[in-house]
């Protein structure tokens, strides 16, 4: 059955001529990275009132403690899983035009991918909460209680979208353009819980792409969207995908 399920894509890959995947934290699981609603997930542990932005101004102090532990001390030794790995050679045998993905990890573009567009922003960089100067990860001492400004002593907050602020514009604009231009959307490892991210995989659908989905359960979109769902670990089905495509087309 799976089998089946595997060989359909890798037809729908093949003859897919603009291909767009969709990711969320399931896709960097296997990278021992939490994701946030499963079980053991990071929400569980964690109240995300903590990483909503009016909180974070009044308690600077409470928050960072929590975004240290659960973002910076778990990426820093967070390497890719096969599942990346597969969508960047996608992308290297002109198979996948871009990831749009949810995470702030890093592990898409570590792996190799260059057209990656990340709509909750990126943990590498720290921006200035008063004059908006950025600076990269290594450049501010994380030890500090509350990271502050070089340059006007601001507060630092990481340069990821939290809850309560709104999606860069320009950002917005290019995943929703990928959305409508592609035939194939690949989702994989996400909930669909968190908008505007999860209308992204519902625009593609409406502009008439097929959509493939590799979760580990089901998941909003399974029974509403979806023209294939393989029930699994990413890692795994990615890289049989990957293997069978290049054994029959490539
Ligand atoms: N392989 C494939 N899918 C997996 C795996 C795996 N190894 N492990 C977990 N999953 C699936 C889960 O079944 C779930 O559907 O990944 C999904 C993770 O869902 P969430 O934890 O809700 O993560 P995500 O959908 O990325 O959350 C979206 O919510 O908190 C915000 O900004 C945060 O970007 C995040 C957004």
């Amino acid at each position: 059955m799976k089998n089946d399920l595997i060989n359909q894509s890798v037809d729908y890959i093949n003859k897919s001529k603009v291909i767009v995947a969709f990711t969320g934290a399931g896709v960097s699981a296997e990278s021992n990275i939490p994701t946030f609603r499963d079980d053991d997930g990071i929400w569980q542990k964690y109240n995300p009132q903590l990483l909503e932005i009016n909180h974070f101004m009044a308690n600077p102090a409470d928050s960072w403690k929590v975004i240290k532990q659960i973002f910076y001390d778990k990426f820093a030794n967070a390497n890719p899983n096969d599942a990346h790995y597969a969508f960047m050679e996608l992308e290297r045998m002109g198979k996948l035009r871009s990831i749009i993905t949810q995470n702030i990890d890093n592990l898409h573009q570590k792996s190799g991918s260059k057209n990656v567009i990340e709509f909750h922003g990126n943990s590498n960089k720290l921006v200035c909460t008063n004059c908006h100067q950025g600076y990269a990860i290594g450049e501010i001492d994380l030890n500090k209680d509350i990271p502050r400004c070089p340059k006007c002593f601001g507060i630092l907050k990481p340069d990821f979208v939290f809850f309560g602020e709104s999606i860069d514009q320009k950002i917005h604009n290019l995943a929703a353009r990928e959305a409508q231009l592609c035939d194939l959307m690949i989702i994989v490892g996400t909930s669909g819980e968190v908008f505007p991210a999860a209308l992204i995989p519902e625009n593609a659908k409406f502009y008439g792409a097929k959509i493939i989905e590799i979760n580990t359960k089901p998941s909003n979109y399974t029974n509403s969207l979806v023209d294939i769902f393989i029930e699994g670990k990413a890692s795994r089905i990615l890289k049989e995908i990957v293997n069978l495509y290049k054994q029959k087309y490539f």
